[in-house]
């Protein structure tokens, strides 16, 4: 088996993984959302503090299994720094103090292997991720033979839902309150732009469609003076533009890669409307559609399991004493992924 750890934001998770089938045999996470909600946003030393309690507090539940464990595997990018060497320190101790293996494990790579978990692993396969830190498609060939076809050039789509919510008084994370006010909401009510509509980039853009919103959301008054019904037609129209502007991006892709198989991963892909919307793109370019079920869209340490059996197969171990976070220029500059 393999234990894993995930705290490379605002949950706490650890999982194992049996590595002869690939099943999930525990799996808890403890979610921070509610501590940061009144800010806006996650604060990184708050989340780092409160993985210092929940980490460990996890790690008794997971006793009857620790004689037998393999390995151990830990995210160890991208993601806060902070947050990110909790989770590194406890792996390390365990792989120093048992005598396994340690696998350090892209985040991002977890989101993927999230398709796969009590699973066999299909490749080669297309994924667009969308996560509070990404937007990408990625083209999947191999556990380490990852190629990005088209990234954003600025905001993530999770992110420009978190500010989306923020702007209106929402709480935080802002992604599955703006989509079920979508639902009472007029999509046609607000005509937002949809980003690098009439550019031949195949990259994602979300920081204009922000800026519109905040105009909007101005010229209603500001946040205090808007109707529900108003959040809910900004909620409904915001929704559209990212819709389509996924789609017509998507499109250019599936037009040039043959692939079969495509997946949506990352904590926007419990989006239904979104999904809804890929399920159409699939039906029209006979692709197959993969997702996560909801549970494991958002982060989690089963993820990291199911990638770190692949690893495991392949040792790619790391020196406990070597591990660290690998830190992105991003990052350096303090930003969140
Ligand atoms: O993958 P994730 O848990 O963390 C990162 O790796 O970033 O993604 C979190 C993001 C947040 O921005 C959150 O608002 C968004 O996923 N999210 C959603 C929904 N559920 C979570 N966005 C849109 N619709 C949702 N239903
Ligand atoms: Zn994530």
């Amino acid at each position: 088996m393999i234990l894993s750890i995930e705290s490379s934001c605002d949950d706490s998770s650890i999982a194992i993984t049996k590595i002869e089938n690939n099943e999930l045999i525990f799996h808890k996470k403890i979610s921070q959302e509610k501590k940061h909600a009144c800010y806006g946003g996650v604060v990184p030393e708050l989340a780092s503090r409160l993985h210092a309690i929940d980490l460990p507090n996890i790690l008794e539940d997971t006793k009857p299994y620790l004689d037998e464990l393999k390995a151990v595997a830990v995210t160890n990018q991208p993601g806060l720094s902070v947050t990110l060497l909790e989770g590194i320190a406890m792996a390390k101790t365990i792989a120093v103090s048992k005598n396994i293996p340690l696998l350090p494990i892209h985040h991002l790579k977890g989101h993927i292997y999230s398709l796969f978990i009590g699973e066999k692993q299909i490749l080669p396969l297309l994924v667009l991720l969308i996560s509070g830190g990404h937007t990408q498609i990625i083209r999947v060939e191999g556990l380490e033979k990852m190629t990005i076809l088209a990234t954003s050039i600025d905001d993530s789509v999770g992110e420009s839902f978190d500010k989306t919510a923020k702007m209106m008084g929402l709480a935080y994370p802002g992604g599955p309150l703006i989509e079920q006010l979508a639902l009472k909401g007029d999509e046609n009510a607000f005509d937002f732009p949809v980003p690098l509509r009439n550019s031949k980039l195949i990259a994602f853009s979300l920081s204009g469609l922000k800026n519109a919103v905040r105009l909007a959301i101005e010229s209603l008054g500001g946040a205090d003076e808007m109707s529900e019904q108003n959040q809910c037609d900004i909620s409904a129209s915001f929704q559209k533009a990212i819709r389509l502007h996924l789609i017509q991006k998507s499109k250019k892709i599936f037009e040039k890669e043959k692939i079969k198989d495509f997946a949506i991963v990352g904590g926007a892909s419990a989006n239904l409307y979104i999904r809804g919307a890929y399920e159409e793109l699939c039906k029209q370019y006979g692709k197959t559609l993969h997702t996560a079920p909801l549970e494991f869209c958002s982060d989690n340490a089963a993820m990291i399991g199911r990638y770190a059996v692949e690893a495991y197969k392949e040792e790619l171990f790391i020196d406990p004493y070597e591990i660290d976070v690998v830190r992105t220029k991003k990052q350096q500059a303090g930003m969140l992924l």
